[in-house]
């Protein structure tokens, strides 16, 4: 008997142990998980306090009387963090693929607006301008079109049907389009494209009546890369838009693209000298596609180089007498068109991949809060 009272003793110790050292475990890992809640508040609340303090971009960048902005694509919208960043700190968006020729009208008779739409309407609910991009290109185009054999009047009259449905359908709905895109090559000649083999030069002022007669409140675009500071590439399109505007042309605008690597700049005096020269003649600027990338992984001192560049063109744009819109191709490192075409490279954007602002995101607020106390 007493053996077994013993016995029920040690049992009963032993599960009253095993309970306490349950209890006493849960606390441990009770306080260990609340711990780390905290730190991560903590983190969250660092975080918070500096996006409280400064103004979202897009705020900023009114008040500097600019546009800020990003190209997106219409099935990202459907990603909460995505859309929510976009429209917190961003008042213009460009359509990166929607409106290019092959997705807008994949089958001569059959266009494809569904994206196009849905990007636009959620450009108006949340009091944003639109970028059109892009009418005449030579990439992107639909098999109907890249393969087709038609005359030099039937190519005319593909163009011209394109160009008048694309820019009728959204009349008074798009601030700015890329009328042109590219057509220049980087020796200073017209690019050997469909458009112009088939049409002759007179291509490119062909669309910009025709865009101009579809919606004559939108800014008209010439669009190009490799030709934001001065080289044989910029003197040619300085000397095409001026050909253009002495024929009386419709065009408004040059678009600066703005594609750089940490390892290959552009020079931000050349840079102000272009847009000068532009201005001059009497057309806008818009920076459209400006990325940095950067080979990977990126360290944190590529990433402040990055941030500078960055910082040195807006700059350049905010002094321009008018450089009116500061567009990046993308804003997270999620979703950016560089690692799939330059192997190795990345982190090109403002954002990272978990959507937090990097080094660059400060840079340009710095500098949009620069120019507001300048003035
Ligand atoms: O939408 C199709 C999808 O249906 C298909 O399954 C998939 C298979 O590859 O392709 C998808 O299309 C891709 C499209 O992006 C949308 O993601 C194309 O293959 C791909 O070629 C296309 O790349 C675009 C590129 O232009 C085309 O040259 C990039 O997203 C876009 O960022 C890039 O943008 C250009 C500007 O228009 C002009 N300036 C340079 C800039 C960067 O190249």
């Amino acid at each position: 008997m007493p053996l077994r009272r013993e016995l029920h003793g040690v049992i009963i110790g032993l599960i009253a142990g095993l309970a306490i050292g349950s209890i006493i475990k849960g606390m441990i890992i009770k306080t260990e998980i609340r711990d780390l809640y905290n730190q991560i508040s903590d983190l969250k609340r660092q975080i918070a306090v500096v996006k409280v303090a400064i103004p979202p971009l897009r705020n900023l960048a009114e008040k500097c009387g600019i546009y800020i902005g990003a190209a997106v694509e219409r099935s990202l919208l459907d990603i909460p963090d995505y859309a929510y960043t976009l429209k917190q700190e961003f008042n213009i968006l460009t359509t990166e693929n929607a409106l290019k020729f092959g997705p807008v009208h994949p089958q001569p008779d059959t266009y494809s607006f569904s994206d196009a739409d849905y990007i636009i309407s959620f450009t108006e609910r949340n009091g944003m301008k639109v970028r059109g991009h892009t009418l005449m290109w030579h990439q992107q185009l639909p098999s109907w079109v890249a393969q087709g054999n038609y005359s030099r009047e039937e190519w005319i009259n593909i163009m011209r049907e394109h160009i008048m449905t694309v820019v009728g359908r959204y009349k008074g709905r798009i601030y700015a389009w890329d009328v042109v895109n590219e057509a220049m090559a980087d020796n200073g000649t017209l690019r050997d494209t469909i458009w112009l083999r088939n049409i002759g030069p007179e291509y490119i002022e062909m669309a910009f009546r025709w865009a101009h007669e579809a919606d004559p409140q939108a800014l008209l675009f010439y669009n190009d890369y490799g030709a934001e500071g001065l080289n044989v590439k910029s003197n040619a399109i300085y000397n095409l838009v001026k050909s253009l505007l002495e024929k009386g042309v419709p065009i408004h605008g040059v678009g600066l693209q703005m594609h750089v690597s940490l390892e290959n700049p552009s020079n931000p005096q050349e840079v102000a000298a272009n847009i000068k020269r532009l201005n001059d003649l009497g057309l806008e600027v818009h920076i459209t596609e400006m990325d940095v990338r950067i080979r990977m992984p990126a360290r944190w001192e590529d990433l402040v180089e990055q941030a500078k560049m960055y910082r040195d063109i807006l700059r350049v744009c905010l002094s321009a007498e008018r450089c009116k819109a500061f567009v990046m191709w993308g804003f997270t490192d999620k979703y950016s068109w560089i690692p799939g075409y330059f192997s190795g490279y990345g982190a090109a954007l403002i954002f990272d991949e978990s959507y937090m602002p990097k080094p660059a995101y400060y840079h340009i607020a710095a500098t949009l809060i620069e120019h507001l106390t300048k003035k």
